[in-house]
């Protein structure tokens, strides 16, 4: 006799045909049942908990430099877009979300002088600057569930064609998800208001993209943001990213 080779969804026990199936899988008994629930309940608790304090930490940085416009936040969300052209593995959206979100979190390490400075850096406040991935990288490597996030932030600042820092990678050296961040970022800095000026149109950062794919940006990550113009331009537009938890983490 053969049971198809059925076992229970949180158990793992053979199951037979009295089993308990459920829209969420098929259990072995009510009481399986009921515990992955609570399982599950404590890891979307879980996941709030680690999203807050992510957000709060991003924020409080934004604020430090003087960002007004949830610039973290806004990456975050646009980069996850494009993300989800390369995976639809949860795990892997949450990581890209994450480094995105706390990108330049190095640059909590570098004093006010540098990252507040009215006007151009010199060689050597530059030389200081360019910390900025590494010192990120070194504050997140301590949270093991940032592994992935922490690529991002190592790799932010990298360029396709090699001329990037902290460490000169190229082409598929710079993980996927650094080099569609940097296409979003880029978008965000060319759009977003600053104190001294507008931000410029969708339009003429699309233009300047467009110009520096397979130099600055990889020309796939490229194609990507064309193929979500439309919704980046919505997005562009609201001044923000999604609008929920559920949006940012769709099931
Ligand atoms: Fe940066």
């Amino acid at each position: 006799m053969t049971n198809d080779n059925k076992f229970c969804h949180f158990c793992g026990v053979s199951i037979t045909a009295n089993s308990f199936a459920q829209k969420e899988g098929i259990y072995c008994c009510e009481s399986c049942f009921l515990k992955e629930k609570e399982f599950r309940a404590v890891e979307v608790a879980r996941d709030n908990a680690y999203l807050a304090l992510t957000e709060a930490l991003a924020s409080a940085l934004d604020i430090r430099e003087h960002e007004t416009g949830l610039h973290s936040k806004r990456v975050a969300c646009h980069t996850l877009l494009l993300a989800r052209s390369y995976t639809d593995d949860n795990e892997k959206l949450r990581q890209v979300y994450w480094g995105s979100l706390l990108h330049d979190i190095g640059k909590i390490g570098i004093k006010d002088a540098i990252l507040l400075k009215d006007g151009p850096l010199t060689e050597a406040e530059w030389k200081e600057m360019r910390k900025h991935p590494e010192l990120g990288h070194t504050i997140l490597s301590a949270a093991t569930f940032m592994k992935d996030a922490a690529d991002i932030v190592m790799c932010h600042e990298e360029r396709y064609d090699g001329s990037g820092y902290p460490n000169g990678l190229a082409g598929e050296a710079i993980p996927w998800s650094a080099r569609i961040f940097s296409v979003i970022d880029t978008l965000d800095a060319i759009t977003s208001d600053r104190p001294y000026r507008r931000g410029a149109s969708f339009d003429k950062a699309k233009a300047v993209i467009l110009r520096m794919a397979g130099s600055q940006f990889d020309p796939e990550a490229v194609d990507v943001f064309v193929s979500e113009e439309k919704t980046l331009r919505e997005m562009v537009a609201l001044k923000c990213g999604h609008a929920s938890l559920d949006d940012i983490f769709k099931e």
